[in-house]
Formats: structure tokens, C-alpha cells, sequence
């Protein structure tokens, strides 16, 4: 494909969309977002895929579709996380399904080509989407992320899947439309909700940059059309970080930006296996802190699972070192929510 393509990215106003929405766009490509409340662009059109219908600008035909609209919070209940992230697939694969069907596919060389964006974490406990229990992953969302894999495996004719582990921002200068997911780990480092790090030093911490994402995206939608559901993934592989090393850049970052701005030095963490961390430290936080300190210590316990990860990802697609692009991500997180990223921890005392 060589002319320029008509190109919907669902998910625009995301940290992800957002990126792949600039990198196609900078290609040369003409593209329109979508999103439940729309952008302040003019190709931004709001449209809560699954609930509504589109929008009379968003009309195919389009040469191909990137699908990154998501709800990432991993505390919805199943019903919520199929109707938030399932439902809107199935919705859009009809709506592609009566577009191709009725509207002619021109110049579109078959059909509009579809772009899924999953996560790495769809593999779950058990290392692979295949089980349909929520039993075998650590959270409805990464079942939903599944589900969703197993549905355009199953219907679509031809679809491009791609993983990927935690995002970043930039290679440049960590920019992210929106600093969500993972930050809230800094946000509780400067607040001291987290009082251990409840892990395995020594496990991968997979991490890519928006940038990687959207550099692979721009070659899929210009690359051939593949036979059946073609998987990608993402990620550093077993040259992904380690979690100390990724939290000793964490730390480093937080207190340059401190340093500058006249906040103490936060000190490093413990490391407490999810065992110590279930038998002493919960029962105290229980009996001694308030209502929100103890909302945030429990999601914290959502993270244990992900600073575990022993197996690395196996990775298609090896991104380059990524503990740069963490620190300035960081940084960058600091620099936009000064607040609290200045904040004095309040001690525990166990
Ligand atoms: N961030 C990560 O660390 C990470 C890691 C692995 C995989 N992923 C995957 O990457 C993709 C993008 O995630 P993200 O981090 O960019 O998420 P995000 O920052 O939370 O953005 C989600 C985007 O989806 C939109 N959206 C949600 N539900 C929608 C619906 N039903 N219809 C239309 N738009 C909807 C949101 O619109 P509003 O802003 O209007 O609500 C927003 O634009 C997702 O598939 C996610 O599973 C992310």
C-alpha cells in the first residue's frame, strides 16, 4: 500500500490511541479517532462503540480500523469487564461485517483491515487466551482481553492481534496523552500507600513505548493483509527490565524531579514476598490506617501478580532498551501531577 489510507483508530484520547492516532497521521495517512467523549480535535468524534451508533462522519469505507478503545481498571466484575470490552468488539465487527457487505470496498483491496490492540497479559496464569474461566487470569480485565482475542480469532476473516506488556510514553520525552494503569505506582510512592514492594526482585517487568506501538501499527496498515488472525507481540523479552532495576529508575526519577523541586528524597522499598505481605503487613493496615489509605494498600495487592512474572514474554517483535524511556515517562509523570509527586509519604510503622 502506498497512497495514503482512510483510517479510524478507536481509543484516539487513550495513552495508546493517541499515539498511534499522530504516528498515522504524520505518515501521511488521513485519520479520524473515536472515542465514549470525543476529542477537542476536529477529527475526534465521539462514539461509545458497543452502545451507540456511529456517527455520520465515521460512514465507511475505510481502508483499515485500529482498535484501541479499552477500559483498562481491573476491578470491574465480569459483566461489567465483557460489557466494557467485549460487547464494543462484537458491536464493531458488525458494523465492519455491514459495511464491507454494503458499501463496496473499492480500492480497499478486500475488505477494511482490522487492528486489534490486546495485552500481553491476556495470557493470564496459564499462558494463553484459550481458557474461558476467570479463574485463569489475574483480573477480569486481562479474561476480557482474552475473550476479545478469541472472538476475532473466531469471526474475522483477517485481523492483525497485537500484545504488548505496559506502556510508556515516548522514547523522547515520556509524553503520554493519559497517565493512567501503571502510574498510579509513582502517585503511591510520593503518597506512601505502598509500604513494601510485593514481589520478586529478580522477575521481568515487560515495558514498551508508545512510540513502539505506534511505529508497529503504521507498518501493519501498510503492510499486507494477513490470512486469518495474525499475532504480534510486543516487548523486551528476556532483555525486559527486572523489577528492581525498574524500580530503582522509578526511585532515581521520582527524586531527581524532588531534588528540584524541594521535596525530600523517597526512600527505597522493602521487597516482602506476597506471603510476609498477606501475614503482617495486612493485618496492620487493617487495624491502623483510614478508610483510604486501606482502599489504596488493597489495590496495591492487584499488583503482586504482575511483579511476579518469573516466565519472560515471548516477544515477535524485541523493542530496544526501555529503562531510558521509563525515567523520562516518569519524570514526565512528575512534571504533570506536581502535587502529588512532591508529597511527603506518611510513615508506617509496623
Ligand atoms: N496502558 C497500558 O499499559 C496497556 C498495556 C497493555 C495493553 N493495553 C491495551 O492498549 C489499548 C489502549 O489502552 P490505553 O492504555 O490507551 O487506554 P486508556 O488510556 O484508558 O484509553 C482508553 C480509550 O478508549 C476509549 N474507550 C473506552 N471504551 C470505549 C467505547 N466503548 N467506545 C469508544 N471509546 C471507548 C476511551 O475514551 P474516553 O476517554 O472518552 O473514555 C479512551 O479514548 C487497550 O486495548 C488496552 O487493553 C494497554
Amino acid at each position: 500500500m502506498t497512497a495514503a489510507a482512510r483510517v479510524l483508530v478507536t481509543g484516539a484520547t487513550g495513552a495508546v490511541g493517541g499515539a498511534v492516532l499522530r504516528r498515522l497521521a504524520a505518515a501521511g495517512h488521513d485519520v479520524h479517532g473515536a472515542s465514549s467523549n470525543g476529542g477537542p480535535a476536529p477529527n475526534q468524534w465521539a462514539w461509545r462503540v458497543g452502545s451507540e451508533e456511529p456517527p455520520e462522519a465515521l460512514r465507511g469505507p475505510w481502508h483499515a480500523v485500529v482498535h484501541c478503545a479499552a477500559d483498562t481498571r481491573w476491578n470491574l466484575s465480569a459483566v461489567e469487564s465483557e460489557r466494557a470490552n467485549v460487547a464494543p468488539l462484537r458491536a464493531l465487527l458488525k458494523w465492519l461485517d455491514g459495511m464491507d457487505g454494503s458499501e463496496g470496498t473499492d480500492g480497499m483491496d478486500g475488505g477494511t483491515r482490522l487492528v486489534h490492540l490486546s495485552s500481553s497479559y491476556a495470557t493470564g496464569l496459564t499462558g494463553s487466551v484459550l481458557p474461558t474461566s476467570p479463574e485463569a487470569y489475574r483480573n477480569t480485565y486481562e479474561w476480557s482481553k482474552a475473550a476479545g482475542e478469541r472472538l476475532l480469532t473466531a469471526e474475522r476473516a483477517s485481523v492483525d492481534i497485537v500484545r504488548f506488556p505496559i506502556v510508556m510514553g515516548t522514547r523522547r520525552d515520556g509524553f503520554l496523552d493519559r497517565y493512567s494503569g501503571f502510574f498510579w505506582l509513582p502517585s503511591s510512592l510520593c503518597t506512601g500507600a505502598v509500604p513494601a514492594l510485593v514481589g520478586d526482585e529478580n522477575a521481568y517487568l515487560d515495558i514498551v513505548s508508545t512510540d513502539d506501538i505506534a511505529e508497529h501499527v503504521r507498518e501493519l496498515v501498510e503492510g499486507d493483509r494477513p490470512a486469518g488472525a495474525r499475532l504480534t507481540v510486543l516487548g523486551g523479552g528476556d532483555g525486559a527490565p527486572r523489577v528492581a532495576e525498574a524500580f530503582d529508575t522509578i526511585l532515581d526519577a521520582l527524586n531527581g524531579w524532588r531534588a528540584e523541586n524541594g521535596a525530600p528524597a523517597l526512600q527505597p522499598l522493602p521487597y516482602v514476598s506476597g506471603r510476609q505481605w498477606n501475614r503482617f503487613y495486612l493485618p496492620f493496615a487493617r487495624e491502623h490506617l483510614d478508610r483510604a489509605q486501606l482502599t489504596r494498600v488493597t489495590a496495591f495487592q492487584a499488583y503482586q501478580g504482575y511483579l511476579s512474572v518469573t516466565e519472560p514474554f515471548e516477544a515477535t517483535h524485541r523493542v530496544d532498551p526501555i529503562l531510558p524511556t521509563l525515567h523520562r515517562s516518569i519524570r514526565r509523570w512528575a512534571e504533570s501531577h506536581p502535587a502529588t509527586a512532591r508529597r511527603v509519604p506518611r510513615p508506617w510503622r509496623p
